[in-house]
């Protein structure tokens, strides 16, 4: 397995930094918003209870918790699982985000053995190596008929982004044919995926109704960062990306991929009413 970000304390810091700018907003509030056209329409009303693997600081937990859901948040940063903790009570939501201090590879029992309406696993993928028993164990907790929701970087976008951004052609030839990239914030190897990889290792693993989505789009090619922290341009370009997440071809070279996907059994549709790829 590639090392793991489980690193020191500043991290959570920078992360939250990360994520209170105009970009990891944006991937917050178009996951959230592909999420909850499933999750808020359960058939009984209730709130939904849902896993999020490796779900660091509580990123989108808190989100979900915020329309009533209830999550449990698994990670094995300590650090991480403390900021999830603070984070959720400085909002009044305590009492709806549980925090486990686990390794995704070995659940406890209780959460391993399903109950849950949905599963997160975001952003954990670059960093394992067992793709297929990943989701596989991503899978496990969930009811037949829950929902999945994978999210990692999109190897797609790798090329354009080093084009584009690092104005570096060279790197960005060699960038076409690697998968293997690095994070400085998590200093980490990581291992770039497609969707097009992932939806077959989904269906094989009996997943249905699998959905594709591309998060920033465009967000990642416009290079003045500046101008993205200006309330009005970001309002539109928060429209934009909302509006191009499940749109080809701007999806396929989005900076992250998210898919969803039911598991089998009851209430997951059939394979008429699913929108693969
Ligand atoms: C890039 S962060 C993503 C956090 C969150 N899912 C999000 O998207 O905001 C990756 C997280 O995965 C956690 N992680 C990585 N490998 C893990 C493993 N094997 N078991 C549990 N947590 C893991 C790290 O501690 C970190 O919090």
């Amino acid at each position: 397995m590639p090392e793991t970000p489980e690193k020191p304390d500043s991290v959570p810091t920078a992360w939250r930094e990360w994520q209170d700018a105009p970009w990891g907003r944006l991937r917050y509030a178009v996951a959230e918003a592909n999420l909850v056209r499933d999750l808020d329409t359960p058939g009984d009303g209730r709130p939904s209870r849902v896993l999020d693997l490796a779900g660091g600081d509580g990123g989108d937990a808190v989100r979900l918790a915020a329309r009533g859901h209830h999550v449990t948040i698994v990670d094995h940063a300590p650090a991480m699982l403390a900021a999830a903790t603070e984070r959720a009570s400085a909002v009044g939501l305590a009492e709806l985000i549980t925090c486990v201090r686990a390794d995704v590879t070995a659940l406890p029992a209780g959460l391993g053995e399903g109950g849950f309406d949905a599963v997160l696993c975001h952003n954990l993928l670059p960093y394992m190596d067992d793709v297929p028993g990943t989701l596989a164990t991503a899978l496990a907790p969930l009811k037949p008929g829950g929902l999945l929701s994978v999210m990692a970087i999109n190897r797609h976008s790798a090329a354009l982004n080093t084009a584009v951004r690092e104005m570096d052609p060279a790197a960005a030839l060699a960038a076409l044919d690697t998968d293997r990239a690095r994070t400085r914030m998590f200093d980490s190897a990581l291992t770039l995926h497609t969707a097009e990889e992932i939806i077959p290792v989904l269906h094989g693993l009996g997943c249905q109704n699998v959905r594709h989505y591309g998060i920033r789009s465009f967000c990642d090619y416009i290079t003045d960062d500046a101008l993205k922290h200006d309330p009005a341009f970001y309002a539109d370009l928060e429209r934009l990306e909302l509006a191009t997440t499940a749109r080809p071809p701007y999806m396929h070279t989005a900076r992250l991929f998210q898919l969803t996907a039911r598991k089998a059994g009851t209430g997951t549709g059939t394979e008429t009413g699913r929108r693969d790829g």
